[in-house]
Parts: C-alpha cells; structure tokens; sequence
C-alpha cells in the first residue's frame, strides 16, 4: 500500500470511528414527525449520508427525496411544485455569492418550509448572514450523519423548536350544512395538493361521518386518544390514525352511542397537542354544538373556518359565532366564513350579499348546492375532486385549500422582494 492510499485508508478508517462514537449522540433522539423531506446533494458524500438518514428507523414517518444538483435544480423542480417541510441543499458557491444563489429558490419556497444549507465554507459572517435570511442552519462539509440528524432534530423534535402542526377548525353555524363534508374534502385537498402529511381529527364522537366519507371501518381512534390523554403520545397516535391515502390520516369516531359523550372544557388539548407534535396540518371537524369544549378547541385551533347556508338562521348564528370568536381569540385573524348549498332550488335564500355585509366579512369561498355530485360523493365514500375533478367545486375545495393553509397569501407577499422570502425561520 503507497503512503497516499495508507493515509486515506487511515482517514476514513479514522471518520469511521469517530462516527460510530458519534452515533451515541443519536441514541436519545426521538423520531422525526410525518415531514417530508428533499436533500438536493451535489456532492456523492452527501448523498451517501442522506440515504444512511433515510434508512434510520428514526425518519420512518418522513417522506424523504433525495435528488442529485444543487440550487438551480431545487429552483426548477418547485417552480411548479408545492415545496416540502424541509429542504437539505449543498452548494459549493462562495459566500459572496450564496445568498444572490439562493433568491429564486426563495422565489418558490412556501414561507413554512425550512431550510438546511450545506456548504463548503467555514465562515461565520456567512452563517450569521443566512441564519439572518431565514435559514435554518448551515452545515460545513465534510458531513456525517449525526450532524445531519441532529440539525433535523432540532428543527422538528427539539422541544424548543417551534411547534411544527398547523390546525384547521370546521363548524357549521348550524346543523347539516356541510360543515364536515367542507373540512373532508379540504383535508383530502391539503395532503393531496401540496403533499403535505394531514391527519383529519373527527371530533363527532357520536355520529361522525368522516368514517363513511373516507369509506373505513377503523378502530375508534379518536375515542380512545381523548379517554387516555395519560396514555396519549406520538407513538400511541399512530395506533389510533387509519391511513386514507398517500399523506391522509384519519383519527375516526366511533359513530356509536353505546355511551354519553360528555367531555370537561380541556378534554381536547391532548389530542390537539400530540397532532400539532405529529403532523404539519391538522384538520378539527367540530361538530355543531357550543359548549366548554368546543370553545375551547375553536379557541386554540390556529385558523377557524365557519360553514353556513344562506338563511336567517345561520346568519344570526355566524354573526353570534364571529363576535363570541373575536372575545375568545382577541390577538387572531378573524375565522374564515364559507357559504355551502348556495342555491338549492325552491328554497328562499337571503342574497350572498344581504348576508355578508352585517357580519362585515367576505365569505372565501362560496359551493353551490349541488345533490348530485355531494350525493354521489358521499354514497361512494370518495372526495369530490376524486368523483369529479374538473367540477368548478372541486377548484373551490383546491382554492380553499390554499387559503386555509396561507398558501394565496404568499403568492401576494412575493410582491416584497425575493430575499424577503427567505426570512422564515
Ligand atoms: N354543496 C352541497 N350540495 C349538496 N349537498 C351537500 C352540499 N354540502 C353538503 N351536502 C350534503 O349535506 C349533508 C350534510 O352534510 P354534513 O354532514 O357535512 O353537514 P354537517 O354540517 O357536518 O352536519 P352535522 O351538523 O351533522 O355535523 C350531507 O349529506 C352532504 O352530502
Ligand atoms: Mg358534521
């Protein structure tokens, strides 16, 4: 062996070993939530290290891609793709260059997505100007896989990182008007649309439909979360969660009124905790009712969308529900109203605009009632942009699916410069 191949031997030889002490760091870790995960490697180390990640039994709920290119490429694949929870890029362009590098990525880049840089410079300046930008953290080639875990660690399992799950409440200002088959079809539309893990929480302990809608006969997953909150962890919740689709989970009702159903005002926290720790999107389906509970589960959900019919009242119960709303969440945008069965024939309706100007809001979305296309959705256990997807509602639950989840808002906020983008820690 010449001196050359024995010092290399001796070098790898060398990492080896310091990574196997090193993987001891890992030992303690807990494993990553549902995110999807794309690493944009330019170089094959990097490469190697990512796939070593994506086979730790610790990234089994992730969705992880791992493609070859730098920059360029991650610009031009989400230019017309939703961007996933967490972007691992390498790029070996100097600091000086980096951050202009970065600015059509950033052009792209869903405000929520996190992003890792990898980098072959070991300058602070450049790692305080990025962390600055917006970026999550930069790591100095050559890499070994506990850095890489551990910087995914503290982004999503660090209990100082900030929570990764966003929930999405559904209620109709009264009974049957499509509240839940609305937050069905969103829950489908946000995992389906922007890839994102969504689990769907049926809050209708007794005569929940989700179940049907979904066509599943699963445990009662939602029952047993809210009657063992001391039981009640990430590991626990993927018992109880029914896989629906791709990157759909439900947690069911029973559907069963082999008991009362009466929960103290907090009853719900657990389960909107575990969900925020396990999933970017969480979507409630809040049965109509107006109690301590669902005060407080419409209180603590980060968006609240309301379902009405255009009727007197509905109106006078969304004009209720908004002012009670606004006492609840004082520091919060207000809930998005949503007009459903908009037309159903014979039936006198207070006009959209007669309804929306007392309550001052603008409804964003408004579904017309259509007994066909619902019936024959909800007869076959199938979403609506799967029965029909070039229907005008099927675009509508796409739109409202983008608006729930902040997604038109960044569109307009493109407006205030590329590197702004970049400021999402
Ligand atoms: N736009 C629509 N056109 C026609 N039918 C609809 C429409 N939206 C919902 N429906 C139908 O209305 C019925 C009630 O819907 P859903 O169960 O979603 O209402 P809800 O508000 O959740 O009711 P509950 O008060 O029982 O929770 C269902 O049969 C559903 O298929
Ligand atoms: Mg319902």
């Amino acid at each position: 062996m010449s001196t050359v191949e024995y010092e290399i031997k001796n070098t790898s030889e060398l990492r080896q070993a310091e990574e196997a002490v090193r993987m001891g760091e890992l030992e303690n870790m807990r494993p990553l939530p549902r995110i999807s995960v794309h690493a944009f490697c330019e170089s094959e180390g990097l490469q190697r290290v990512m796939e070593r990640c994506a086979s730790d039994r610790r990234l089994s709920k992730v969705t992880m891609r791992i493609t070859s290119g730098g920059t360029a490429a991650a610009a031009n694949m989400f230019s017309n793709a939703p961007t996933p929870n967490l972007i691992i890029l390498e790029t070996r362009a100097n600091p000086a260059n980096l951050l202009a590098e970065l600015a059509p990525l950033a052009a792209v880049c869903d405000p929520s997505t996190k992003v890792i840089i990898v980098g072959y410079y070991n300058d602070i300046g450049l790692y305080r100007d990025l962390i600055r930008n917006g970026i999550s953290e930069y790591l100095v080639q050559p890499l070994a896989m506990p850095d890489i875990m551990g910087a995914m660690a503290a982004i999503f399992v660090d209990p100082e990182a900030e929570p990764l799950g966003r929930s999405i409440a559904f209620i109709g200002a009264k009974g049957g008007v499509g509240a839940s088959t609305i937050a069905h079809n969103c829950a489908f539309g946000i995992s389906n649309l922007f890839s994102t893990e969504t689990i769907l929480a049926d809050l209708d302990l007794p005569y929940g439909t989700a179940n049907i809608d979904f066509d599943q006969d699963p445990a009662q997953g939602i029952a047993e979360a809210v009657f063992a909150p001391e039981r009640l962890d990430e590991v626990f919740l993927d018992r109880l969660l029914t896989k629906c689709s791709d990157h759909l989970s439900l947690l069911a009702a029973p559907s069963l009124l082999d008991r009362a159903y009466d929960f103290d005002g907090q009853a719900f926290q657990p389960v909107m905790d575990v969900l925020q720790r396990s999933a970017p999107v969480s979507v409630l389906d809040v049965p109509h009712a107006w109690s301590d509970w669902t005060r407080s589960v419409l209180s603590n959900a980060d968006e609240v969308v309301i379902c009405a019919v255009p009727d007197l009242a509905n109106l006078r119960n969304t004009k209720n529900m908004l002012d009670a709303l606004r006492k609840i969440r004082p520091n919060d945008k207000l809930p998005h109203l949503i007009l459903n069965q908009v037309g159903m024939p014979k039936r006198p309706e207070i006009s959209i605009s007669d309804f929306c100007e007392p309550l001052e809001v603008e409804p964003i979305a408004i579904i017309p009632f259509d007994i066909g296309l619902f019936g024959n959705a909800a007869n076959s256990g199938r979403m609506i942009s799967e029965v029909d997807p070039k229907s005008p509602t099927s675009e509508t639950f796409s739109q409202i699916s983008h608006i729930v989840t902040g997604r038109v808002a960044v569109k307009k906020s493109r407006k205030g410069g590329l590197l702004g983008l970049l400021k999402r820690k």
